[in-house]
Order: structure tokens, then C-alpha cells, then sequence
């Protein structure tokens, strides 16, 4: 393997790994300009927010994404048995049920058992955040009642049919599996 580019690192001399992969495990995923502003990249995820998708485990029913809203934007009231990390980029959002404001630079986790509404603040710059969801998120009524759901498979459907409609192909979305 060749280490590209010319620099005098201290490491250069040093030998790559020869047997990089067990047999049985899946290449590396490497995605360039993740957080990009190329808007056919993010799929719509509600009327005021949208995702791109970085990397997505049908086995695990979980998801890597950009989530992103160029204003004031919103995921309604939902409830999450597992996990979420979240990594903010830019902008500004929040939960409406906790009284901190994530910005730029900011760090999130949110525990298993978390119900929150999303909200996208109004910023000059535009929201965009990096999640990583172990699914399924359970959509709330007003009372906090079971409304439906949306996981992996949910997620998977949906870019598929925006990647196919811009024109960039619903397969796009079967090469972020792993
Ligand atoms: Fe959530």
C-alpha cells in the first residue's frame, strides 16, 4: 500500500498492515465531504428536516447520518428504547424537553429510554449535525402514546426513493450497508 502524499512524517518509513481484513468482516467505509452542501445528498426526513446518509446496518437497525435543516426546522415527539449519539457541525438545535442549546462543536448522548421533540433554531448557519441512531425511533402522540415507528428499514425506503427521484440511483444506498 502506498501512503499518498510526499512529507517527511516520522512514520513514513513504517509498513502498512499486510493482512488488513479477517475473513469474514466487510471493507472500510470511507465518505468524503460527509457534512456536504450538496443538497441531492440529504433525503427528506420530515417537512423541515432531511438526512444524508453515511452509513447504515440493516443488521443492527442503526444509522450514521448528517441530519440537516437550512431554517427553523423540526422532528416531532418520539421515543427511543436505545441509544443516540450526536455530534453537531453547525447551527443550532435543541430537544424542547431539556434546557440546554447544542451549537457548533457540541456533543450529545441520549440514553435509552429518552422521549425528546427536535427543534432546529433559526442560525445563519444551517443545522447540520451528525447522529448515529440505534432504531427504531417511536413516534408520540400528544399524550406521549405509541404512534407508529420509523427504523432502519424506514430509513432505507426512504433514501432509496430520493436517491432514485435526484437521480443518483436507489443502489447509492445498499453500498453505506455494512
Ligand atoms: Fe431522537
Amino acid at each position: 500500500m502506498i501512503v499518498k502524499g510526499a512529507g517527511q512524517e516520522f512514520w513514513r518509513g513504517i509498513p502498512a498492515i499486510s493482512q488488513v481484513f479477517k475473513p469474514d468482516t466487510q471493507p472500510e467505509s470511507y465518505v468524503p465531504d460527509a457534512a456536504t452542501h450538496d443538497m441531492r445528498m440529504y433525503a427528506p426526513f420530515t417537512e423541515t428536516v432531511a438526512s444524508r446518509p453515511l452509513w447504515i446496518s440493516p443488521q443492527r437497525n442503526m444509522w450514521c447520518d448528517i441530519l440537516l435543516a437550512t431554517s427553523a426546522g423540526l422532528v416531532n415527539r418520539h421515543y427511543h428504547p436505545h441509544e443516540v449519539f450526536a455530534y453537531t457541525i453547525s447551527g443550532q438545535w435543541s430537544y424542547l424537553e431539556h434546557d440546554w442549546v447544542a451549537t457548533r462543536g457540541d456533543f450529545v448522548y441520549e440514553s435509552p429510554g429518552e422521549g425528546h421533540t427536535l427543534v432546529a433554531h433559526e442560525h445563519e448557519e444551517a443545522m447540520r449535525v451528525l447522529f448515529i441512531v440505534k432504531g427504531p425511533l417511536i413516534w408520540l402522540d400528544r399524550n406521549g402514546h405509541a404512534d407508529g415507528y420509523f427504523d432502519v428499514h424506514d430509513y432505507i425506503a426512504m433514501c432509496r426513493t430520493h436517491y432514485e427521484a435526484v437521480g443518483l440511483g436507489a443502489a447509492y444506498v445498499d453500498g453505506l450497508f455494512r
